[in-house]
């Protein structure tokens, strides 16, 4: 694990735009960077939107494209089609896609559209392994240490799946609805099996309130009642923070004279 703390919010974003680089497409063509093709795995939510707009920012610039990228989201809501503005299909379009050059075939997002959720869920995972698997998988974190929609107690196997939300996820992210009713109750979210198969993984997270969830995903035990602590059995994973988010990590000191040599923990 590698942890990077940034000043800002903003900073977050541009650090994690620069770790990303190599997974894009370089708008030159002819560099021995560009990659055939690269399979991201991306998050919605408050969090990436930095990012997003940093890779919007670099795309006008000519600096990278995204012809050669797959994407395969975390997460989509049941219950919501994919033309509601609730939906995370919406999200993706309005702040990502339809700003860059990716394919619209290209881009995945579970369907929950579906008669059947349990086998639209096994498809996707079977979609994720015949791209070849995620490269590098951008994620959030719940307050409680969820990623994707992995709640507490997520087994840490798990593939593709419907998952039901906790009452506290579904607090947090009522600000998005006008009401908690009518945040779904449920989701398809890629297991933590799924991210773990990732080459590379960065979490990026900001904001106070995420401080506590960070202490136990880097210091806590690994356990399913805290998800995120899993990443510290990946071999490849990078956390972005800002002050705030790594404002409770005890061995804080540490972890930056470890970055500036370097190391990874
Ligand atoms: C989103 C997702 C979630 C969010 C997490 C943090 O696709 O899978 O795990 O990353 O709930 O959300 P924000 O960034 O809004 O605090």
């Amino acid at each position: 694990m590698r942890i990077v703390v940034c000043e800002s919010p903003e900073q977050v974003a541009e650090v994690a735009a620069d770790e990303s680089i190599e997974y894009l497409g370089l708008a030159c063509a002819s560099t021995a960077k560009n990659p055939e093709s690269t399979v991201l795995g991306l998050a919605t939510g408050s969090t990436p939107l930095g990012l997003y707009q940093k890779w919007i920012e670099r795309f006008r610039s000519g600096e990278i494209s995204f012809r050669n990228v797959v994407s395969f989201n975390l997460d989509e809501y049941c219950g919501v089609p994919p033309e509601d503005p609730q939906s995370y299909h919406y999200f993706m379009q309005g702040n990502l896609f339809k700003h860059i050059d990716i394919l619209p075939q290209n881009t995945h997002i579970p369907h929950t559209n579906s008669d059947d959720l349990p086998a639209s869920a096994e498809a996707y995972e079977i979609a994720i392994a015949q791209a070849g698997g995620i490269d590098l998988q951008i994620l959030g974190i719940g307050s409680e240490g969820h990623i994707g929609f992995n709640e507490l107690g997520s087994s840490f196997s798990s593939a593709t799946r419907v998952k039901t939300l906790t009452s506290k996820t579904r607090q947090d992210n009522a600000r998005f609805f006008a009401s908690l009713e009518q945040v779904p109750k449920m989701a398809i979210t890629m297991g933590l099996g799924t991210i773990m198969n990732a080459r590379a993984v960065l979490l990026l997270a900001t904001g106070l309130h995420k401080a506590q969830t960070i202490r136990d995903t880097v210091e806590g035990p690994v356990t399913a009642m805290v998800p995120a602590s899993i990443l510290q059995f990946h071999p490849n994973a990078t956390l972005i923070l800002d002050a705030a988010a790594a404002s409770k990590l005890a061995h804080l000191d540490y972890y930056l004279e470890c970055e500036r040599n370097q190391q990874s923990l």
